[in-house]
This record gives C-alpha cells, sequence and structure tokens, in this order.
C-alpha cells in the first residue's frame, strides 16, 4: 500500500464545482479584494470563536508581523520566541527590527514551558510568542500567568490550531492577540495563502485592521495613519474558505479519530520511539509528530513500505544561518535540537481511510519488533 504525506488532489478534489463556480463568479465579479466575501469570513471566524475582532490577512506570516507590530515591537524591542518552530515565529520579530530571545520547547511537547520565561526574559522583553505546535498545544494559561506577572504580552500563535482550546478558552484567544494560517495543508486550508488575526482587545484589532491595508482607517482612502502593508485577503479564497469552514468540525472530528489511534497505538512503542504529547485541552490534529532515536532509519524503513514522511524542522532556529548573527551553538537550546534530530511527521489527514491509517501503525511497528 502507498500513503501520501500530502494528498492534495484527494484533498481538494471534493470542491471542484465549488471551486469552479467560485472562479467564474468572483473572478469576473470586479470585487477581488477585501470586499464581501472577506468580511463574511471575518463574521464567520468571530462566529465560531467568540472572537470581538478578526482581521483577515494574506497568510499566517503576515499576520504574526501585522500582531507583532500592533504590539509596539519594533528596533530595541527583544520578543521571546521557541527555538524550535516554524521560521515564521523567528523571522517576523527579526523583520521589524526586533531581536528575537529564543525559549527552549521541552522536547516531549515541542512547546515552550511557562518557567522558562522568567529565566529568558531581557531588559528590552516586551512580547513573548507562544506557539501550538503540530497537533501539541501550549500551556496558554500557565503562559499567560507567567508574561503577566513579567509584565510581557502575549502573541498565541495558533496558526495551526483553529478549533483548539485551552483551559476551556478557543485557541488564539488565551492572549493579547492571536492568528490562524489557512495555508493549503492546514485542517482549514485555502486554495491559496491566507491567514486571520484575532482579538479581543479593540485598539489591537483596529490597528491590526489598519496595518494590513497600508495604515489606513478604512474610511478616508490614501490617508494614512501608520506605515502599514498590502497584506490584505483575496476575495476568491475567502469565498473558499467561508464554504470550507462549515465542514471543518466533521474534518477535525476525523483527524481526531486517527490522531488518537496513533496516540494509543504508537504510545505503546516507547521510549525509543513516542507520539509528542500536549498540554490538556481539546486539541486539533494537524501534522502528527513522533519522536524518534533512530528517525532517518525508521524513516527509511517507511518508506520502503510506501509511507511518506515529512522533516520538520531540521535546524533549530537558534542554529539556522540567518540567525548566525545572535551567536549562539549546538548546545544552547538541548530541547530544540533533540527535536530536529528526532521528529518525524506521520501522514494525516481527514480523507485518509482506516485502512492507511491502520497501514502506518503497522508500518512503524515492524520497525520497531
Ligand atoms: C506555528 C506556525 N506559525 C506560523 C505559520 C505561518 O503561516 P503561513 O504559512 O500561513 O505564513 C506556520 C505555518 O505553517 C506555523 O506552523
Amino acid at each position: 500500500m502507498k500513503v501520501a504525506y500530502f494528498d492534495y488532489p484527494r484533498r481538494f478534489g471534493a470542491d471542484a464545482a465549488l471551486v469552479k463556480q467560485l472562479v467564474a463568479e468572483v473572478g469576473t465579479s470586479g470585487a477581488f479584494i477585501l470586499k464581501q466575501h472577506v468580511a463574511e469570513l471575518e463574521a464567520a471566524i468571530k462566529g465560531q470563536t467568540g472572537a470581538a475582532h478578526a482581521v483577515a490577512v494574506s497568510n499566517g506570516t503576515d499576520a504574526l508581523l501585522i500582531a507583532l507590530a500592533s504590539l509596539g515591537v519594533g528596533p530595541g524591542v527583544d520578543v521571546l520566541t521557541p527555538a524550535f518552530s516554524f521560521i515564521s515565529t523567528a523571522s517576523a520579530p527579526a523583520l521589524l527590527r526586533a531581536r528575537p530571545v529564543f525559549v527552549d520547547v521541552n522536547p516531549d511537547t515541542g512547546t515552550i514551558a511557562a518557567d522558562e520565561l522568567a529565566r529568558r526574559r531581557t531588559p528590552e522583553s516586551k512580547v513573548v510568542i507562544a506557539a501550538h505546535l503540530f497537533s501539541s498545544l501550549a500551556a496558554m494559561a500557565e503562559i499567560q500567568a507567567a508574561a503577566r506577572a513579567l509584565g510581557l504580552r502575549v502573541l498565541e500563535d495558533s496558526a495551526v490550531a483553529l478549533g483548539a482550546r485551552t483551559a476551556g478558552v478557543p485557541a488564539g484567544l488565551a492572549g493579547d492577540v492571536g492568528l490562524y494560517s489557512f495555508f493549503p495543508a492546514k485542517p482549514l486550508g485555502g486554495i491559496g495563502d491566507a491567514g486571520m488575526i484575532v482579538s479581543n482587545d479593540a485598539a489591537l484589532g483596529d490597528m491590526c485592521r489598519r496595518l494590513r491595508n497600508h495604515g489606513q482607517d478604512g474610511v478616508t482612502r490614501f490617508l494614512h495613519h501608520h506605515l502599514g502593508w498590502n497584506h490584505r485577503m483575496d476575495e476568491i479564497v475567502a469565498a473558499y474558505l467561508t464554504a470550507k469552514l462549515a465542514r471543518l468540525p466533521a474534518l477535525h472530528a476525523r483527524r481526531r479519530a486517527i490522531g488518537e489511534h496513533y496516540d494509543a497505538e504508537l504510545g505503546k512503542l516507547g521510549p525509543a520511539i513516542r507520539p509528542l504529547a500536549s498540554a490538556p485541552g481539546e486539541r486539533v490534529f494537524y501534522t502528527y509528530v513522533i519522536r524518534a532515536e533512530r528517525r532517518d532509519a525508521l524513516r527509511a524503513h517507511l518508506f520502503e513500505r510506501g509511507v511518506e514522511t515529512q522533516l520538520y524542522y531540521t535546524v533549530p532556529l537558534h542554529l539556522q544561518p540567518c540567525f548566525a548573527h545572535l551567536g549562539h551553538v549546538a548546545g544552547d537550546f538541548p530541547g530544540a535540537e533533540t527535536l530536529a534530530r528526532e521528529a518525524l511527521a506521520l501522514p494525516l489527514y481527514a480523507e485518509m481511510t482506516d485502512a492507511e491509517a491502520e497501514y502506518v501503525v503497522s508500518a512503524v511497528r515492524s520497525f520497531h519488533a
């Protein structure tokens, strides 16, 4: 049997008629950017999450940039951020000319621990980015409490966690500002790039709305209150996402069934092979990652049996060439370095069959045997 890691034709094929109709409708409407479909998607996300403010943007990375700028991040400011994550959590502060100050992750979860914040905080630290990673939730209540005690504001990077909850709070709303990515691979994946910023803080919501569209206030055109960007969302992607949002609970339920099955079966194999754990909460199963001591040999073993896998992320952020100027060396963040060596992502998407999921489990098990 062959199990693809990304199976986009299967994931998007069911929407062929919808996409055709939207291209014909929106593509000839003359209303292409930040119009009715974007407003509808923002309203739908507010309805689903309870957020007071939702600001549609061009992608999750731009959401991070705008959210950080709205929190006052710029030159001379330090931003605490995980040493192991997608590049944007570190590049966004750096692109704003702030300094990313890395915080190690727990190698069992891939997320930062609240008690690390006091150790890593610098006098210039203003913001902490707490990221949910893969299918693991960060312990937001603890992080928020520690950050408040230290006078830090919290950006919750919930790019991968729309629909999850920690301590009963929807992912995205546990800090000062949060965000979602609609990159095609995400559970709510679009037909192109897109993202959303959410907040219950009116001042932040308003500032993000301005910054995504050249600092304009949405009332007077070509009056620029701030230096902003063109980080807007296209109507065609918004229309598709609003339609797909109705299916998100069913997509999540199917992902959860597969993820919990992996957890139960692969959880028996440890300690040399073990699923990443999560802080308590209602998880969303996005990328499914295990730790494997002999990761590369396991990957080859799975490949021989037709199971495609992916590596996220083989170079931790503190050792990336683009951050060489920060002066870090191997050994600085052992949790991040362990995951860079051991993390292996298995196929998981709602369209997988039970037989495929079972095949993945048995292929992993046969390596261990
Ligand atoms: C944790 C995290 N933050 C931010 C992003 C950036 O999102 P985008 O790809 O939409 O720019 C990603 C993308 O995978 C992510 O995994």
